[in-house]
């Protein structure tokens, strides 16, 4: 199920972490459904980022901005007055997370606690949807895809800052938001994203059309991993379905999975192989990295309850997925209008 057609017309909307995948993604969706869009996150880092390939900043307004500093960030939050806000601005990656450590932390952890300050301290916001991940699992290593209620827990940092925030979620919705009416507030958890306009170091897809696009072989660290595969519109719909439903002041608030059919679940090799298939050419190589930082081997979510409940369900399989991902790379290296392949995306997947 989708979100009403006309809910999100008109209706003021944060988004942070605009100006990365996800964000320019649900930015631009929102746009096209006529709402008035805010964003708040650091600059896009290249020329080439999908951003600026929509012409986000003439569409919606934006204001770059560090979510660790409370001043600047509340000041935004005070001019643009959201009704809804979407909160995915985040030290996203694992790899960087080994490195930056404190970096991760802070943003991951202290800029979601002044994104929810700001929404304690203000009756205007209507519904909150506060994006985590499907690492804030601690991870068992076993078959069962993971439950809401499962335990939380992060081995590296980033899956550590993402399992602290939603404690801090938590503590949040337990202590102010579950006592409000007029509130509704939801962490969400989702699981390997794949999608047109992701240039991120250190992930598959980026990773491997760069490569192609190189003419060069792709090379795996970890092609026996098996991930839950799903393309961006999947998890970003369901967000908004769930956005709509807490804002009509229904009992939706707490944590939410967003993940595709048991179906999806394929390794690392097998994605490399599919993105070949759907570029047309290039080739696999394997390439183990005794030095390389632990990465989780199998993890998969059980959305039982965003399906019974919400009555969302992951509607492109993982071919699919994988072929409007490398449709997208193969329409910017062929200089196509990457806006309008974007939007063609997007319209295909709400027929
Ligand atoms: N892509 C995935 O597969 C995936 C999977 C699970 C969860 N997530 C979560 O979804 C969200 C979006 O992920 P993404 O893949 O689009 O990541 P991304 O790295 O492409 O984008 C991150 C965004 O956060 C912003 N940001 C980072 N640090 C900031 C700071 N200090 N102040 C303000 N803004 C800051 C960046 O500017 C960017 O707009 C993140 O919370 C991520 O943890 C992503």
């Amino acid at each position: 199920m989708l979100f009403s057609k006309d809910f999100f017309k008109g209706k003021r909307i944060l988004v942070t972490g605009d100006t990365g995948f996800k964000g320019s993604w649900l930015s631009y969706w929102l746009w096209l459904l006529g709402a008035e869009v805010y964003g708040y996150a650091l600059p896009p880092e290249r020329g080439n980022d999908h951003f600026h390939l929509l012409g986000l900043t003439g569409k919606i307004r934006h204001c770059d901005g560090d979510i660790r500093d409370a001043v600047s960030f509340t000041e935004w939050m005070e001019k643009a007055e959201p009704e809804i806000v979407f909160h995915l601005a985040a030290q996203a990656l694992v790899r960087k997370s080994y490195v930056d450590v404190k970096e991760t932390f802070d943003t991951n952890i202290g800029g979601s606690v002044n994104l929810l300050e700001y929404v304690r301290q203000h009756d205007n916001v209507r519904s909150v949807v506060f994006v985590t991940s499907d690492k804030s699992y601690k991870n068992k290593e076993w078959i069962w895809g993971y439950r809401e209620t499962d335990e939380l827990g992060g081995r590296d940092p980033y899956s550590a800052s993402k399992s602290a925030a939603e404690l801090v979620f938590q503590s949040y919705l337990l202590s102010f938001f579950n006592e409000r009416d007029t509130l509704g507030a939801a962490s969400v958890r989702a699981g390997n994203v794949i999608g047109g306009g992701d240039w991120s170091a250190d992930r598959i897809v980026p990773d491997s059309v760069k490569a192609l696009a190189e003419g060069e072989t792709i090379v795996l660290r970890n092609p026996g991993a098996t991930r839950p595969w799903q393309h961006v519109l999947e998890p970003l719909g369901g967000y908004m379905l769930l956005a709509e439903r807490l804002y009509g002041g229904l009992p939706y608030n707490g944590a939410w999975n967003f993940g595709p059919d048991d179906a999806s679940m394929r390794t690392v090799g097998d994605l490399a192989e599919k993105i070949v298939e759907c570029w047309g050419s290039g080739g696999v190589r394997q390439e183990i990295d005794g030095n390389a930082p632990h990465e989780a081997g199998l993890l998969h979510l059980n959305c039982d309850k965003a399906r019974f409940e919400l009555g969302w369900q992951a509607k492109w399989d993982f071919e699919m997925a994988v072929q409007m991902t490398i449709d997208w790379y193969k329409g910017y290296f062929g200089k196509q209008d990457v806006e309008q392949v974007t939007r063609r995306q997007i319209e295909e997947y709400m027929r």
